[in-house]
């Protein structure tokens, strides 16, 4: 449900704390990411070690002392969503009116993803003037409040106030976070540029970074799918929901794809892959003082026909680094039996290989040709996205 999704959970100080260790454990079974964030008073319910169990990571407790000199930020930025259970009464005034004075509210402040609460607190801090105040306050900055229930409460007490189930919960935060449009989806991803050996310490190679595929790959994580980054590039530096494959050659990246390519549901091959290569690389180093060697090349295999004779097939998106006019383009797209091709004119300024932006034309088989400007890299990858998923609303899925 939550592949790929990173979940902030905020734990305050109130009985319902215990509730927040089977939350956590909850979206983990889901298949999220899950971080913690507690209040001091929270320490005082339940033991960091039991979130640090639950979480394969330790909760983070203070805004001072640890190794991250900023953990608000990292964990604002880290997350998707925030979701706070429980929320004390004293939590919740804090959150409406912006105060930092601890890791949790400090984190919830400086980050720009949703924010769920669920407050817990007797009945009578529930129905009091100024929580109904700050509870009007919070929903207006976008938070999503999940009232608490009737039930049992601290200290032998019974009325409105007792935690939300956790269930209720788990399904305001999975709609919230959406089912994304890749849902269920099983991606296959090529980057970065092959090396191609001609001894220990030379390589044939080229100029792509495996920045577009790393793109390509976060966005489809983002939108719901389950990604396969097969790649002869730099690693992405989230690898949050992404399976990395890393690989150096034409005839390693044909093998890990080959291998996936029946699971996947959709392959698209960013990579730039060597088309030629040395037939004997040597095992020791040339020498300058053997003179000018004789290299003798040959082909290397098509990662991309082999995806395309792949049984069931995914549907199939190409890339193609044109230098200069993209008219060969739909040829391309026909003759690579592609449903998609994604060309690109490298010698463009401030696009293509290593650069963070790139201009890009879509074409299809059909030959219709669609000019997009220059654009972040990430931005193309959605741009892909939005196009493969209208494609294949209208097509069923192989
Ligand atoms: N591709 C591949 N394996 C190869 C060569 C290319 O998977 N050995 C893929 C690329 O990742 C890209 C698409 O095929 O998605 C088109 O690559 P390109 O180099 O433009 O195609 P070529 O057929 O090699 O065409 P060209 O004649 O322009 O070199």
């Amino acid at each position: 449900m939550f592949a790929g999704r990173r979940i902030v959970l905020g734990v305050t100080g109130g009985v319902a704390a215990y509730k927040a260790a089977y939350l956590a454990r909850r979206f983990i079974e889901l298949d999220a990411e899950v971080r913690t964030v507690m209040t001091p008073a929270a320490e005082q319910f339940i033991g960091a070690a039991t979130f640090a169990a639950l979480t394969g990571t330790n909760p983070v407790t203070d805004l001072f002392g640890g190794t991250d000199v900023s953990p608000h930020t990292t964990l604002a930025a880290w997350a998707d969503l925030i979701v706070v259970a429980p929320t004390t009464a004293a939590t919740l005034s804090k959150l409406a009116h912006g105060e930092s004075s601890n890791a949790l509210t400090a984190t919830v402040l400086a980050t720009r993803a949703p924010v769920v609460v669920a407050p817990a607190m007797h009945t009578e801090m529930w129905e009091h003037p100024a929580t109904r105040e700050n509870v009007a306050i919070i929903e207006r900055f976008g938070y999503t409040v999940i009232p608490p229930e009737s039930g049992a409460l601290a200290g032998g007490d019974h009325g409105v106030g007792r935690l939300a189930d956790p269930e209720m919960i788990v399904a305001v935060v999975d709609g919230i976070l959406g089912t994304g449009d890749l849902e269920g989806e099983v991606v296959l991803v090529t980057a970065g540029g092959t090396r191609e050996s001609i001894d220990p310490v030379r390589y044939i190679g080229n100029r792509s970074s495996g920045k577009m595929g790393n793109a390509v790959a976060r966005s489809a994580v983002d939108r719901g799918a389950r990604v396969i980054l097969v790649s002869a590039g730099t690693a992405p530096s989230d690898l949050g929901g992404i399976q990395f494959v890393p690989v150096e050659s034409a005839a390693d990246m044909a093998e890990a794809a080959w291998t996936h390519a029946p699971q996947c549901t959709i392959a698209v091959m960013t990579a730039a892959v060597a088309d030629f290569r040395p037939k004997e690389p040597r095992s020791d180093k040339l020498r300058r003082a053997e003179g000018l060697p004789d290299i003798d090349l040959e082909p290397t295999p098509d990662v991309l026909k082999g995806v395309h004779e792949s049984d069931p097939r995914p549907y199939l998106v190409g890339f193609a680094a044109e230098v200069g006019s993209l008219d060969t383009a739909v040829d391309k797209a026909k003759r690579k039996g592609v449903d998609l091709l994604v060309a690109n004119d490298v010698a463009i300024e401030g696009s293509g290989f290593g650069s963070d932006n790139n201009q890009v034309a879509m074409v299809t088989p059909l030959g219709d040709v669609e000019h997009l400007p220059l654009m972040p890299k990430a931005d193309v990858a959605t741009a892909i996205w939005d196009r493969v998923v209208e494609a294949r609303r209208s097509t069923p899925r192989t």
